[in-house]
């Protein structure tokens, strides 16, 4: 759990410490800062970022303790709605029981959950996934930023609006300065504590390079890096770890190697996963996921998917529908439909009852209600857009992206409306009141 509330130190261990918050404890990870017991710390993804004067501690701990029953209230009103209502069949009850009863549902159990049965049934499930995310989080919603600081990529995946040979695309890069402008933006003036560095795989940012911007962010601001590059070396990645980056965004797309082989020329699925693998040994936070619906995938593959992820056991499930791009090879490819999407987050909930599952923006690009659908239907995460406006429609990874034309603060002021509508706790960014009605 992440609530960005302060948290005060009880006691320290090696490279752990003990936090509580409202009587809740807490073992932290501390190595990115030096800390005493009784200092105010904020947290976020089990390792201690910042700290906070005691005084502005207490203050923010007081607001927070009165705003976050009233929201823990909301989201309890909604949870309970029970499905009473709902016309379910016989093996559909059968399995909600199993859930209940917190029994491991098998195979084909999962694949019945996937398979549409009716507007009902998916109804159901969503809410049941609901349920188990307030029941295992609480209604607590971390809200990350991402900088998209290059567009330029190496590859040529068949699915991407940026891949190489997207001619037409115009390119961007930005400086040291501008990432580090926005990021000064993002941290000091709204309260971001976790921001993704994203790129294509562009060899213009060379190790050193990357280095130097991770140093400048560590350097100048309270703030967790997470990097979303691509495939590099194990060597680059570990030297960014010990420039103070501490997680990695890095979806291996699909477990299926035939489809992957085919949709990543010239890459494989097995290096993908390795460096997976040895991300999370360096140990990297790492967020990895899958895209839903490529061409040939059948339910069997999506569920291979999720039970990958878990086997991965990512700090954060990152995973969103296939967009068709019409500049790309799957130009013409089926959309995803939105239900498909949402049971597939209600099945990662059920199958993975603590994990963190982000509304992603390609979910979020689903339809009008979709970000607030995912949230009903099991997802506890959010992504806002840093990058600068001029440049993020270049981002064009996937046509008519979510919030693509939104200035940050738009993005968070919709976010922050859903997020108490819904009776859950914005808690990376700082919290303020301004929202919240009864
Ligand atoms: N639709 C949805 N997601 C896409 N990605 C790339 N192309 C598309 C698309 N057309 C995702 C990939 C990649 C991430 C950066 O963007 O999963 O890992
Ligand atoms: Fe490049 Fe990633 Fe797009 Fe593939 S999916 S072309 S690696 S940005």
């Amino acid at each position: 759990m992440c609530y960005v509330i302060p948290a005060k130190v009880l006691n320290l261990k090696e490279r752990h410490a003990t936090v509580e918050y409202f009587g809740e404890k807490r073992d932290i990870r501390r190595d990115l800062l030096s800390l005493d017991v009784g200092d105010y710390v904020y947290v976020q993804a089990g390792m201690a970022i910042s700290k906070i004067p005691a005084a502005q501690a207490q203050l923010i701990l007081r607001i927070w303790e009165d705003l976050f029953e009233k929201l823990k209230n909301r989201d309890r009103r909604i949870v309970d709605i029970s499905y009473a209502e709902i016309k379910l069949s016989k093996k559909f009850n059968a399995l909600l029981e199993k859930v209940d009863k917190k029994q491991e549902l098998s195979n084909s159990d999962c694949l019945y959950l996937l398979d549409g049965r009716g507007e009902d049934e998916a109804k159901a499930l969503y809410r049941l996934a609901n349920r188990i995310r307030s029941e295992e989080l609480k209604n607590s919603c971390c809200i990350h930023g991402i900088v998209e600081f290059s567009n330029y990529c190496l590859r040529n995946c068949l699915y991407c609006g940026i891949r190489r040979d997207n001619k037409d695309l115009k390119r961007y890069r930005l400086s040291l300065r501008q990432i580090c402008k926005t990021i000064d933006y993002a941290v000091n003036k709204l309260g971001f504590k976790v921001v993704v560095l994203q790129s294509g795989e562009d060899p213009f940012y060379t190790k050193s390079k990357i280095l130097e911007i991770i140093k400048c962010i560590r350097k100048n601001f309270s703030v967790l890096i997470f990097l979303s590059l691509g495939e590099r070396e194990s060597e680059d990645y570990e030297a960014f770890y010990d420039a103070g980056a501490r997680g990695t965004l890095l979806r291996f797309e699909t477990s299926n190697s035939r489809i992957y082989e085919k949709l990543r020329p010239g890459r494989r699925l097995k290096d993908r996963l390795n460096l997976i693998m040895d991300l999370k040994n360096m140990g990297y936070l790492v967020a990895t996921g899958f895209l839903i619906g490529l061409p040939e995938e059948e339910d069997k593959d999506i569920l291979n998917n999720i039970l990958l992820t878990k086997r991965i056991a990512p700090e954060m499930y990152s995973f969103g529908p296939l967009i068709p791009h019409p500049d790309t090879p799957l130009g013409t490819a089926e959309k995803t439909v939105q239900d498909k999407a949402l049971r597939v987050i209600s099945l990662v909930r059920l199958v993975d009852r603590k994990a963190n599952i982000l509304v992603t923006t390609a979910l979020e690009t689903l339809g009008e209600n979709a970000k607030e659908a995912s949230l009903n239907a099991g997802a506890n995460s959010l992504m806002i857009n840093l990058t600068p406006l001029n440049v993020r429609k270049f981002y064009d990874i996937y046509p008519q992206r979510a919030g693509n034309d939104l200035k940050i603060e738009e993005q968070i002021a919709k976010s922050l409306r859903l997020l108490y509508r819904l009776g859950r706790a914005p808690t990376d960014l700082g919290i303020s009141n301004e929202g919240f009605h009864k």
